[in-house]
């Protein structure tokens, strides 16, 4: 069984004590982690085959990257307890996007550093083949260099710069002064953080999630030839101001965090996060402004923080981080929170509007077959039995005019509902307790793609997505029922196996 670095400091306290009562605490503290282990492979609400961390809190993702044969994902880590805290970036390794094994921690904050009181978001990218990560690092203030109030925190926000040591990208190498030490002269920002990166010519450039007090949201453009030397060029997009008070600028959508910007075609996509969501803006980059032409939401649930990376094929893949809705004593309790989605896709459609659906590889993860296509099983839908929450669901139909539901449900009630109100010039579908609009017309085919994995379920319908949380255990298999105006037209379904053995608990809990 290894240790938590938090039983390992209780080890060590202990070597100061006789060995006898070093002893008993030893077993006290292994047969915590044992018990502790227990509950997190049990837990029925623990996704089985997405990535999540083995125990304790998790949020964004930070610098995916495929570098030799293996995708990177690093993410916001509190390695002290299952709430928000002491943010390093946890490291995740996988040969597919799909299995992942959870290595060491990859960057901690540096006692006296920059980053001393977290080492917040940030990206990778290959300088001449060396991955290298440019992170926000937080720090007391001192004098008037705040850059983040957000009501319970006061920190100095700086960009720093972090240099891979080995092919396996387990130990990095920290550049002990920021590369960008404070927002432009004269700029009053509410935030500055989540440096994004590419490419453009022979520069590169770097874009940071920030708001100009009294303004609203903006993204900071800057370049660089050596990604150490900074030159601020102007905002890239900015917002209006909500002439909210300013005491928790990200809740009034004037402070946009984790910028991501790509091209997809010839157009250019802005993803930002603020106000709980996660927004889209498609539109045009030329001389190194933005133009938004069209905007939305990249999921309606509980979705947060999402960033982008190239695959092994060069196809832009989405991340996000899928967040809890329970109050902190309930994760607690869990002794964990925060799980990252299944990967997904974008394009545009003929309008630019940018479409989610999931990444087509997550098929390899599936295992029985519980529903096949066709009015056969339509006709049988009552008899679908979807097992130990890891199921996928892909239905085809014709909605009526009216309204149609279709639940998931066990002998102990419905775990989720999905309803349609289908009307001439107004389609608005409702998972649960969150709704979106569908921009599509009234008499259209509808397809209805979800992901159940313990208490995450993502849906995804016609490239719009939802992703819901649901802590209830059901009493068994969960069926099917549909009420309401509607013609499917296919059903298919199927078991989805388990990514490790253990609702990936190692390297805490070995297997
Ligand atoms: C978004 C965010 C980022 C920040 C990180 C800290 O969820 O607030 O802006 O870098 O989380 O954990």
């Amino acid at each position: 069984m290894s240790l938590t670095r938090r039983s390992f400091i209780r080890l060590s306290a202990a070597a100061a004590l006789t060995p006898a009562m070093a002893g008993a605490l030893r077993r006290s503290t292994e047969s915590d982690t044992a018990a502790l282990c227990r509950k997190l492979a049990d837990d029925p609400l623990r996704p089985q085959y997405h990535l999540l961390p083995d125990h304790n809190w998790m949020n964004d993702p930070n610098g995916p990257i495929f570098f030799h044969g293996r995708y990177h994902m690093f993410h916001q880590y509190n390695p002290a307890g299952a709430t928000w805290g002491n943010m390093n970036w946890a490291h995740a390794t996988s040969p597919d996007m799909l299995h992942w094994e959870h290595e060491a921690i990859a960057l901690s904050p540096t006692p006296g550093g920059p980053d001393q009181d977290g080492v917040f978001s940030g990206s990778a990218v290959l300088d001449n083949g060396t991955p290298t990560i440019i992170y926000t690092g937080v720090a007391p203030p001192s004098g008037n260099n705040t850059t983040l109030r957000d009501g319970s925190h006061t920190w100095r926000e700086t960009q720093c710069l972090a240099v891979a040591q080995d092919e396996a990208l387990r130990t990095w190498k920290k550049v002990t002064t920021p590369v960008i030490a404070g927002p432009p002269p004269g700029l009053d920002v509410t935030g500055f953080r989540d440096p994004a990166l590419w490419r453009e010519d022979d520069k590169w450039m770097l874009i940071l999630g920030s708001g100009i007090r009294g303004k609203g949201g903006a993204i900071l453009l800057y370049s660089s030839p050596d990604l150490r030397n900074w030159t601020y060029l102007h905002p890239l997009v900015e917002g209006t101001f909500s002439g909210k008070d300013s005491s928790n600028p990200v809740g009034a959508g004037d402070m946009w965090e984790c910028p991501d910007f790509f091209p997809i075609g010839n157009k250019h996509v802005l993803l930002i996060s603020t106000m709980g969501k996660v927004r889209w803006k498609v539109g045009t980059y030329a001389n190194q402004k933005f133009t938004a032409e069209t905007e939305g939401v990249v999921d309606w649930g509980s979705y947060y923080a999402a960033k982008t990376m190239l695959d092994r094929n060069g196809r832009r893949i989405l991340w996000g981080w899928i967040t809890e809705t329970g109050p902190d004593p309930e994760l607690i309790k869990a002794g964990w929170a925060g799980v990252m989605s299944l990967p997904r896709v974008l394009s545009l459609t003929a309008n630019n509007q940018l479409q989610t659906t999931v990444a087509p590889e997550v098929s390899g993860l599936r295992g029985a077959q519980i529903a096949s296509s066709g009015p056969a099983s339509i006709a049988n839908i009552g008899d679908v039995r979807m097992n130990n929450l890891a199921t996928e669901l892909d239905l085809r139909l014709k909605p009526k005019i009216g309204e149609f539901t279709l639940h998931f449900h066990s002998d102990s009630g419905d775990f989720a509902v999905i309803s349609l109100s289908n009307k001439e010039g107004s389609r608005v579908v409702t998972i649960n307790e969150q709704s979106f609009p569908l921009p599509s017309e009234y008499d259209s085919e509808i397809r209805i793609h979800s992901y159940i994995d313990g208490s995450v379920m993502e849906t995804f319908v016609d490239g719009s997505a939802l992703t819901t949380r649901v802590y209830k255990i059901p009493s068994g298999p969960l069926g099917l029922r549909f009420e309401g105006n509607v013609r499917p037209i296919s059903l298919e379904g199927w078991q989805i196996n388990p990514i490790s053995k253990n609702r990936l608990t190692s390297p805490l809990c070995s297997p």
